[in-house]
């Protein structure tokens, strides 16, 4: 799991909910995509099998998700148009590079720490869901501690072999560093949301302001035939 949302939510919202889970269902399908991609591309036949499990609980966790999802989508009756999920949004949203696969441009040292630090972090963000339908939908609840045990255990596999193949010194100073990082990616990808609120006021005062401008500004029109463009004269603009 990279990149997921935060996940602290105060009282029930069904529809919140539901957004959070589908993010994290998203977040889960592209942390097995990259997996599958390591798995077929890893030298190395026992890495290659790790990578094929891990690959597959990450798409166990994205069904479990899902299946929490809609059936909270079921039994609120929401409109599900904006919760379904969409692969292309795994670009859209940044849970996977269109252009490489996260694998290809680390050594499979740095591979392995930057998996470990960020399903430490995964874990963290899963906990405090899991609190929260811990009181609200106990069923939910069971089905992600299972995963919570999953990820658990993906990010001990992950720091022990980078423990082993790094060397205790580099691979203090490494995991700092990835941990560091992935703290601030975190960081930026919720920070999107609770800073709309600034900027989204800013961006539609700029447009109006634009709109303004465009209002008064009198290009010269030369009309000759029906094409808008060509009836400006250039002068006009410059
Ligand atoms: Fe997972
Ligand atoms: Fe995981």
């Amino acid at each position: 799991m990279f990149l997921i949302p935060k996940s602290s939510l105060k009282n029930f919202d069904p529809e919140r909910c539901c957004f959070v889970l589908n993010e994290f269902a998203a977040a889960e399908f592209s942390s097995a995509i990259e997996m599958l991609f390591a798995a077929k591309n890893i030298n190395n036949k026992k890495l290659s099998e790790g990578f094929i499990r891990h690959a597959i609980d990450e798409y166990k966790h994205f069904t479990i998700f899902t299946n929490i999802k809609n059936q909270i989508i079921l039994e609120y009756k929401i409109n599900k148009k904006k919760l379904s999920f969409v692969p292309n949004h795994l670009y859209n949203k940044g849970y996977i590079y269109k252009d490489h696969f996260i694998f290809e441009k680390k050594k499979i040292n740095n591979f392995a720490i930057f998996i470990g630090a960020n399903e430490e972090i995964a874990e963290k963000k899963l906990i405090s869901l899991a609190n929260h339908f811990k009181q609200h939908k106990p069923s939910a609840f069971i089905k992600i501690q299972n995963i919570l045990k999953d990820e658990e255990r993906h990010a001990e596999y992950s720091l022990r072999f980078a423990k082993n193949s790094n060397g205790f010194l580099l691979y203090k100073i490494k995991i700092t560093k990835e941990r560091t990082i992935s703290f601030l990616r975190h960081l930026y990808a919720n920070s999107l949301n609770k800073f709309s609120f600034i900027f989204y006021p800013i961006l539609i005062t700029i447009l109006i302001m634009v709109n303004f401008v465009t209002y008064f500004l009198k290009l010269k029109k030369v009309t000759t035939n029906d094409d808008v463009m060509k009836n400006i004269e250039p002068s006009s603009i410059a």
